[in-house]
């Protein structure tokens, strides 16, 4: 048995996440969370909301809240929904809580003591009116790039190229919309990154085995040579900087976010007496730490926040696999809070229940490329793969022996070639499977899923049971005996994928949960042979509702005008 800790990157509290938002994070960690705890690993799966910095004040302020109230009512609302989506959590915590204030702080003062943090005075925006500086987003102005009236301090969403405040034309606060704003100098604290390169690079070097996606993205940061990062700015929302002179001042949100990944395992432990969140991260060689994202979070994982623990001198735990991802894409194009392009979750755990959802985004996966999400590709997935497929096979099966034998599973007779053949394809299927979801290969996975319920489907084409019945009703007993036995096998495999469907097969077959064990390739025949003769089924529901061609194109045109709309 290993310690596996887990996290997916913390999802920002201001604004909806989108189905991208669910594959690049949240739903492979999950997958990967249950499979390793089926196989009865100890598994601490940790996320939070990540509710520091600008963006999230410039929503509460647009929302007309106070900070602390917006911030309640999103976190309250986000859980519910990524519960909705079945994200099997240890814990979910938020930045915003005081273990995180307390260990930014302490990590913040250890890197202090090591000489890794350096005072600079720079050039920034002042305005006035407000009586206070702008950072970042605060300003709005022209683009000096591409003329976009709209860029913000940060960023132009026009042309996408990364900006200094006092770089955009006829800047203006986005609090009052002032523009008589001045260039004022202030301090601030820099983590001296450029002087960690050659610690940061032997780290990342010493990580084997990740994908190429991460280790390039490490590379080409540490290869351009790493500049000194600002932490702090000057905010009122985050946690405060403890050093003399910086009492208006709060560290930036990406110093303090991964730091939560830690405060929220305390958190964890903070809420029942007897957990222990140290063990997993401070002196903890024998934890597995794997962390999922999208790529734009790589190099915040692999430069700046392994720097922030290095630079402590502490022993802290630090990443030992970064799975990234590419995008999502819809219709081809990006999928955008901002411009309400895409489908969000709130809005399709609306339209269909969480699995539809899981299975469709995980055989998608963009792992070696961006992939794209269009309804009629959901469609044919739901309707082939979900209900065709598995549905179908889970239904025709118990049917047929429910009117042929009654409702329990007939005895056993012996093993043929044919079933022989069989039992040695699904050993080498579930061989396949398993060792995708070890390597976090998650498209690849759910192919090897997928085939492992098409072997039952070919298993009774070539069997033909109902054929079999008229003549040797034994051997047709036989047939369902094992496909009934394999079924449960299915639920238990299928669990980290479509874990509501998993458990509704499991309660079909009236046996035990899906959810606590991994049918082992080398012990099948004994596997198979779990639900004796005599033991009794219920008649299922449909399991999967088809999409029809009407909906699915309604569908596509209201995403599509809500787009336009925005
Ligand atoms: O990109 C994002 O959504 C960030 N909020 C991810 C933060 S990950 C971690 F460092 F907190
Ligand atoms: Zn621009």
């Amino acid at each position: 048995m290993a310690r596996h800790l887990i996290t997916s990157a913390l999802p920002y509290i201001n604004g909806t996440k989108h189905l991208g938002n669910l594959v690049g994070s949240m739903l492979p960690a999950d997958v990967f969370a249950r499979f390793k705890r089926q196989q009865g690993h100890e598994v601490l799966y940790i996320c939070a909301t990540d509710e520091h910095g600008t963006p999230t004040e410039i929503a509460a302020l647009k929302a007309g809240q106070d900070f602390e109230t917006f911030c309640a009512e999103r976190y309250a609302s986000e859980q519910k929904l990524y519960a909705a989506f079945r994200l099997s959590f240890d814990f979910f915590g938020r930045t915003s809580r005081p273990q995180n204030h307390e260990l930014t702080q302490h990590l913040f003062k250890k890197l202090d003591e090591n000489g890794w943090i350096e005072e600079k005075t720079m050039q920034m925006i002042f305005s006035p009116a407000d009586n206070r500086f702008l950072p970042d987003r605060y300003v709005e102005g022209t683009c000096p790039h591409c003329g976009y009236d709209k860029a913000r301090g940060d960023q132009c969403e026009s042309c996408g190229k990364e900006l200094e405040p006092t770089e955009l034309k006829n800047p203006r606060s986005a609090i009052s919309g002032s523009t008589a704003l001045e260039v004022r100098a202030t301090k601030h604290l820099y983590l001296r990154l450029s002087h960690m390169v050659d610690k940061i690079r032997a780290w990342v070097d010493s990580r084997t085995g990740w994908p190429h996606l991460s280790k390039s993205i490490a590379h080409k940061w540490l290869d351009e040579g790493l500049q000194d990062r600002g932490i702090t700015r000057d905010l009122t929302w985050g946690v405060p900087v403890p050093k003399p002179g910086y009492e208006k001042k709060v560290f930036y949100v990406w110093f303090d976010a991964p730091i939560g990944y830690i405060a929220a395992t305390k958190e964890w432990a903070d809420a029942v007496p007897g957990r222990d969140w140290k063990s997993w991260w401070y002196n903890a060689p024998d934890v597995t730490y794997t962390q999922f994202m999208g790529k734009d979070n790589i190099n915040f994982h692999s430069i700046n926040f392994p720097a922030t623990l290095i630079g402590s001198g502490e022993p802290w735990k630090t990443v030992d696999f970064i799975k990234g991802f590419n995008w999502l894409n819809y219709n081809g194009g990006k999928f955008s809070t901002s411009s309400n392009r895409g489908v969000f979750m709130y809005q399709a755990i609306e339209i269909l229940p969480p699995d539809y959802w899981r299975y469709y985004l995980m055989s998608r996966a963009p792992e070696s490329s961006d992939s794209d999400f269009t309804w009629a590709d959901f469609q044919a997935t739901v309707n082939k793969d979900l209900a065709d497929v598995l549905g179908n096979l889970v239904n025709r099966t118990l049917q047929f022996c429910a009117k042929k034998f009654g409702p329990a599973v007939p005895p056993a007779g012996p093993l043929t070639a044919e079933d022989n053949a069989f039992i040695a394809s699904l050993q080498s299927a579930i061989t396949s499977y398993t060792s995708n979801l070890e390597a976090k290969e998650f498209r690849k996975a759910t192919q090897d899923l997928r085939a492992i319920w098409v072997l039952g489907n070919e298993y009774l084409a070539t069997t033909a049971p109902w054929t079999a019945a008229k003549e040797n009703p034994e051997r047709a007993g036989h047939i369902l005996n094992l496909v009934i036995n394999f079924l449960r096998l299915v639920a238990s495999l299928s669990a980290p994928v479509i874990p509501d469907t998993a458990e509704k097969i499991a309660a079909i077959l009236n046996t035990d949960s899906p959810h606590q064990y991994w049918p082992q390739a080398d012990s099948l025949q004994a596997e198979l042979k779990a639900l004796a003769p005599g033991h009794a089924f219920t008649i299922p529901e449909v399991l999967f509702q088809k999409l029809d061609d009407d909906t699915t194109t309604a569908l596509d045109a209201r995403f599509s005008g809500q787009a336009k709309a925005a």
